[in-house]
């Protein structure tokens, strides 16, 4: 496999990263469980693992996990919380994931949580394809909300911040512009996967002061990297307009976790055959509507796979608390 490259724009960030980064929604390995039959059998590959919260989530729907992840900081702090957490079976391995070689052997699952839009993903869904089993399932998943940059009056306050520290263009944007297509297409047009599902879950989450500074500093648009010498006049900055828009120091933002499970496609190889790419084009306009939250706080999910389509209820759990398991990110002020 490739070693991680030189350039890493989450240089620095793991520990916050581990720390401030909302958690996935339990929903979503509940999901994932059911549309695959998952039963604590098979292996798992976590694409982009970073520090390993996707990782942790999914875990004990297998035998064993593998995290790949280009950044040996991410991993070295992966590593630290499965200790620190208890949690075993899971091996580390540094390298791209559009490079994981046939040793790491067959897995049941890919997933890859808020890391695909960094990836080339079409030779990314070949290699998942020649790794996973004859019907391996892959999950690529977003926490949601993870740039803050919602409508909410503390939000604006945020970016304007950010705006007037590192000038108005985001840091580190230029997957936005590689990424214009959305991963469901790319994944249906790769021939190599099937449609199952795309749907969403929302969620609160809710932070106070320390932990939006973290939430930044674990980002590849606003961490202390790029910030520099201007750290503490940007803590400063930050504080007087956070709390000057939401004096309570309580920042909650809506999240909308998303989800989009595919079936590895049978007898497809680099080049997927003709019928695979039409059967492929066809479960992907039955996508039936998106998932819906009933006002009792229930979720819906529809479930089309071909003409078979079901539907299931999981109970929302209380909105999540904020995240700030680490201590305060300030410089002594
Ligand atoms: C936003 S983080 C997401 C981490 C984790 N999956 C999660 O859900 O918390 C993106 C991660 O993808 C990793 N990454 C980016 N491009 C990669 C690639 N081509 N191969 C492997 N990892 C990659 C980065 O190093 C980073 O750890």
């Amino acid at each position: 496999m490739n070693q991680s490259s030189a350039y890493d724009p989450f240089a620095g960030t793991a520990g916050y990263y581990a720390c401030h980064r909302h958690d996935y929604p339990v929903q979503i390995a509940q999901i994932i469980a059911s549309a695959f039959g998952l039963d604590g059998r098979g292996r798992l590959l976590d694409a982009g693992c970073g520090t390993g919260k996707l990782t942790f989530l999914l875990k004990p729907l297998f035998e064993q996990a593998v995290g790949v992840d280009r950044s040996a900081a991410m991993l070295a702090e992966a590593e630290r919380q499965a200790k620190r957490q208890g949690i075993a079976g899971i091996s580390w391995v540094l390298g791209t994931a559009e490079d994981a070689g046939a040793d790491l052997g067959k897995f049941r699952l890919v997933s890859c949580g808020d890391a695909f839009h960094w990836m080339d993903r079409e030779k990314a869904l070949t290699t998942w394809h020649g790794l996973l089993e004859q019907r391996g399932g892959l999950a690529v998943v977003g926490a949601g909300g993870g740039s803050g940059s919602g409508p909410e009056p503390w939000q604006v306050a945020m970016w304007e911040v950010i705006h007037r520290h590192l000038g108005p263009r985001r840091h580190n944007a230029e997957w936005q512009e590689r990424t214009t297509k959305r991963h469901e297409e790319v994944i249906r047009e790769s021939g190599l996967f099937r449609l199952i599902s795309v749907g969403h879950v929302e969620h609160t989450g809710v932070r106070d002061f320390d932990s939006v500074l973290g939430f930044l500093y674990s980002t590849s648009f606003c961490n202390k990297g790029l910030l520099g010498d201007n750290v503490p006049r940007f803590e400063e900055d930050l504080h007087r307009s956070l709390l000057r828009a939401e004096p309570s120091d309580r920042f909650a933002e809506p999240l909308r976790a998303e989800y989009i499970l595919a079936q590895r496609a049978q007898g497809a190889g680099r080049t997927a055959p003709t019928h695979l790419r039409r059967r492929a084009r066809l479960a992907y306009t039955q996508l039936a509507r998106p998932t819906t939250l009933s006002p009792s706080g229930s979720m819906l999910i529809l479930k089309p796979c071909g003409s078979d389509i079901s539907a299931r209820r999981f109970r929302m759990s209380a909105p999540m608390a904020a995240s700030a398991r680490c201590g305060s990110p300030r410089r002594a002020r």
